[in-house]
């Protein structure tokens, strides 16, 4: 179990962080002044330090100070604030992982967390520690097969140019690895890389989450907040999911892809930012502009660099790779000794479909590594696993207190009656009681593809 610090001036912060990682499995204690926090640095093994700029009674620098005369240091996240960006830059360059900006939520405080214990378990165990100018690498991307290294080279392509990216594929291809990779290898990259998951949150909210808000601009903003826009400036904006933006809130993007300037909600003053965005849909945007739901000026704003992540399972030997890079990175994480997996195992894998890709592939291993006893993967504990899954991913779908998103639920369904009839369209409709017609805009609008097919636009 990975263990964590937290070090922030605000204890109500610190117990809502520690509360949070607790209940997700992680060991997480906190310190709100600097003494105290070096104090137990030096005492305690920690794989991660998560640090603000500015802690009472000292800087980041004196936590960095500290958790180097560790051996083998944390890995350190740093927690910086608009005022605060400069300081935090430069402890990045200090050897620091990365940077969250505050005001965070804390899934996604969580999601860097993650992201930074999986870099340490691969650097501790293939290099030792890496030189400092190799920290802003992004985490190893990988795959051979042609689809993919032609999206390699369109990556290194445009990482230095300022074009706006929009990366498209089914769920769990990698998309927002693509979009963190790209920002890491441009001439950004020191500056921040700020992610807004457009579907998340509901249109009124977005709106100030991205721009912003002035006190006073409705009932609750007490204060003045900056927006993502303005958080990233000088970096990189990835807007996620960017297909479920409201018309409004796209016209107010256009605007500052155009003019670089907006109004934050309730606010007269232009602000000005100098942002790259980078989005990202799993959806069919060129349909979304048939019925006029995405503004098509904005669509060629945003799409002057298309990159298409291709489906796990057209990736061919990549499965392979991906099987044995996860193998060692779980075996790593939960202290097993597995060298490998059983021919027949890999096959397995090799002719499934994957409707939810890499994550599934990664979770599937992750699994099979907490089952296996020997230091083999064989079909036996992936045959517990598919047994255990409800058939091909999630058909009974639980309906949740946050809900479902049913065009997900049926993108599900239709790749589940597809794998069933061998990605012959014409059973998987009549196995689905709707016509082929009605199948095969679903098919473009969820924009799945099959190598078996011939291209379907
Ligand atoms: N080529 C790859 N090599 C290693 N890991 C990968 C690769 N592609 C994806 N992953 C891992 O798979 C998971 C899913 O990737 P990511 O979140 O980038 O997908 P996504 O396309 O953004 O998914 P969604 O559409 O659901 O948001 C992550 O844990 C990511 O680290
Ligand atoms: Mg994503």
């Amino acid at each position: 179990m990975p263990n964590l610090m937290f070090i922030d001036g605000d204890e109500g912060l610190c117990l809502d962080v520690c509360g949070y990682f607790r209940s997700a499995g992680m060991q997480i204690q906190y310190s709100c002044d600097v003494a105290s926090a070096c104090d137990v640095i030096a005492k305690d093994r920690f794989d991660l330090v998560i640090t603000d700029v500015t802690i009472p009674g000292g800087t980041v620098r004196n936590i960095i100070d500290a958790v180097q005369r560790v051996e083998p240091p944390p890995a350190i996240l740093v927690v910086s604030e608009v005022g605060t960006v400069d300081e935090a830059v430069r402890a990045v360059k200090r050897g620091a992982f990365g940077i969250v900006q505050k005001p965070f939520n804390i899934p996604e405080l969580m999601f860097e967390t993650k992201r930074a214990l999986d870099r340490r378990t691969s650097e501790i165990r293939e290099l030792g520690p890496p030189p400092f100018e190799n920290v802003y690498q992004p985490t190893s991307f990988i795959g051979e097969c042609p689809q993919i290294k032609r999206v390699f080279e369109i990556v290194s392509r445009v990482a230095k140019t300022r074009s706006s990216v929009i990366i498209t594929g089914e769920t769990g291809t990698g998309k927002e690895l693509i979009a963190g990779s790209i920002h890491y290898n441009s001439d950004r990259s020191e500056g921040p890389f700020v992610r807004v998951n457009c579907a998340a949150l509901p249109e009124t909210l977005l709106e100030s989450e991205l721009f912003g808000y002035e006190r006073g601009a409705f009932t609750g903003a007490e204060r003045t907040r900056v927006g993502r826009f303005e958080q990233a400036d000088g970096g990189t904006i990835f807007l996620d999911e960017v297909a479920d933006m409201s018309l409004y809130t796209q016209a107010k993007v256009l605007r500052v892809l155009q003019e670089r300037e907006f109004e934050r909600v309730g606010g007269n003053d232009t602000v000005r930012t100098d942002v790259r965005i980078i989005s990202a849909t799993n959806k069919d945007l060129l349909d979304l502009m048939e019925d006029e739901l995405f503004r098509e000026d904005l669509y060629y704003r945003l799409n002057v660099v298309n990159i298409h992540l291709p489906p796990l399972r057209e990736r061919g030997n990549d499965i392979r790779l991906l099987v044995e890079f996860f193998i060692r990175k779980y075996s790593v994480a939960v202290h097993r000794r597995i060298r490998s997996m059983h021919r027949d195992a890999v096959e397995m894998l090799m002719k499934y479909h994957w409707p939810g890709n890499i994550r599934e592939l990664e979770n599937t291993i992750e699994r099979a590594v907490i089952m296996t006893e020997g230091d083999m993967i064989t079909p036996n504990e992936l045959e517990l696993i598919f047994a255990k899954r409800p058939t091909p991913e999630t058909s009974d779908v639980t309906l949740t207190p946050s809900g479902v998103r049913l065009e997900e639920v049926e993108k599900k369904l239709v790749l589940e009656a597809l794998e069933m009839t061998n990605w012959v369209q014409k059973d998987a409709a009549a196995l689905l009681n709707v016509s082929g017609r009605v199948l095969n805009y679903k098919i473009k609008r969820f924009g799945i593809t099959h190598s078996t097919w011939r291209q379907n636009r």
